[in-house]
């Protein structure tokens, strides 16, 4: 790839300034370093951001701190019923944590949405969590650490969380609104893709670290139960390609009984049909970003879209046709940074109603339709699974024109990305692993076995 070998060098200096310490030892990375701004909490190490640190540190050899990170934050995961009932749920685990001095000690002090602006929950980070410890593990081949007593019981606690009883009648997981990456109101609450496709991931990590023995036997059986349904559930219903818009496009409401086809009621009125016919291209299909009554939200998220690729969430068919639409809607995707987080962005009455009014969140700035450099990574393995790397190729290499020089911007603005986010940090810890981390992939695809799934 055309990448200069010194801005791959200055990327890596500038991971390694950002890393943490506890106690001396290296325990994980700040959300950013921005001179310029207060830092809020972007001084603390965010399990989410982590992640693509963490692999890079991994395929580089440094393994030290990915096992301290996998440690501390365990130890940080709600163990314990609280019976005042107004604590976290048992076995989540923080957005993030910080390093508190006191006196001649440490401390290390979680985030788990209750000091968050709108004080939203971190459901993906104990799914992001089982996901790494996965990949440590292929990386070092230590099972003994996820085999650790703790380590078992930790992986137990957010599988029960997550497979616990509810009141809900579908496979998939019913969160919040901004329960994950985009971590403010967004009109994404009920069964958003991204947390769907973490969710499976998580729970294929799980079933190969999780022992077969008696202590693990129902947690292991509740697993393999959820696998399949979830992934049929995700595949027929959450899938949008011309032939599905056909479908739904003379879809009949008011169904009632185990025979209806349109099962969710789904009113043609509500989905974007002129917009969406012109927009998918023929052989072209994406997982849509929520399904709930009445609700089908035909936006493009890339990070659920790319993960259920990863994870073979997705038939090797519709992962393909996901490509295929990053490739013929390049410009709306991919543009003038890699990578667009939603597509296309909430307006007028949708924008007021759907994210409270949020100026952070206008049209396509931050989470409504921002470029995220962040992405990169997960669109480099989504290619290799696919065989498609010259398009994860031509992104980075569109990436490596601006990052150094717009100093590794968190997000960018704009339909095609070309502005550099409105409140964007500078010095953004996942814009710069991000970016080395899918150079690290594509020159060597081998590491995508890290976090891929066959
Ligand atoms: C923003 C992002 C969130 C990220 C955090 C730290 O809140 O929405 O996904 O984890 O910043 O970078």
């Amino acid at each position: 790839m055309g990448i200069e070998q010194n801005l791959l060098d200055i990327a890596w200096q500038a991971l390694e300034e950002s890393i943490i310490t506890y106690r001396g030892i290296p325990v994980g990375t700040v959300a950013a370093r921005d001179p310029e701004v207060e830092s809020l909490n972007y001084d603390q190490c965010f399990i989410r951001d982590f992640v693509s640190a963490a692999l890079v540190f991994l395929i580089r050899g440094k393994t030290e701190i990915v096992q301290h990170f996998l440690v501390q934050t365990l130890k940080l995961q709600i163990k314990e019923r609280q019976l005042d009932f107004l604590e976290p749920g048992r076995g989540l685990m923080p957005a993030s944590f910080k390093v508190v001095h006191e006196d001649s000690d440490q401390r290390l002090i979680g985030d788990f949405g209750d000091h968050a602006i709108g004080r939203v929950t971190p459901v993906d980070s104990c799914l992001w969590w089982i996901f790494l410890l996965r990949a440590y593990v292929q990386a070092t081949r230590e099972y003994s650490l996820a085999h650790r007593p703790d380590f078992q019981k930790g992986i137990r606690l957010i599988l029960e969380l997550c497979l616990v009883a509810r009141f809900d009648l579908y496979p998939t997981l019913l969160v919040p609104d901004g329960a994950c990456m985009i971590d403010r109101r967004m009109g994404i609450d009920g069964h958003p893709l991204e947390i769907q496709s973490l969710f499976y991931t998580a729970l294929r990590a799980a079933s190969e670290l999780l022992l077969d023995n008696e202590e693990n036997a129902d947690i292991n059986l509740a697993v393999q139960n959820r696998l399949r349904p979830l992934a049929e559930h995700i595949r027929e219903h959450y899938w949008l390609d011309l032939d599905c818009l056909n479908v739904i496009y003379r879809f009949k409401g008011e169904e009632y009984g185990a025979e209806a086809i349109n099962e969710f009621n789904i009113y043609s009125d509500s989905i974007p049909y002129d917009q969406l016919s012109r927009w998918l291209p023929e052989e072209g299909g994406y997982l849509a970003g929520n399904l709930g009554p009445s609700q089908l939200d035909c936006r493009f998220f890339s990070l659920g879209n790319l993960m259920a690729i990863m994870s073979s969430l997705t038939s090797e068919e519709q992962s393909q046709k996901i490509m295929n639409v990053v490739e013929h809607r390049w410009d709306d995707l991919i543009g003038k940074m890699p990578m667009k987080i939603c597509f296309p962005a909430l307006k007028d009455r949708d924008w007021q109603m759907l994210t409270g009014c949020d100026p952070k969140n206008r049209p396509w700035s931050y989470h409504n339709g921002g470029n995220w450099p962040v992405l990169m990574w997960m669109l480099a393995a989504a290619a290799i699974k696919t065989n498609r790397e010259e398009l994860a190729r031509q992104a980075v290499e569109i990436a490596a024109k601006r990052l150094y020089q717009d100093k590794w911007a968190e997000y960018y603005d704009g339909k095609n990305g070309r502005l550099i986010g409105k409140e964007a940090r500078k010095y953004q810890t996942w814009t710069i692993s991000g970016f080395l981390l899918a150079y690290e992939l594509l020159e060597n695809p081998g590491y995508a076995s890290l976090v891929n799934f066959e």
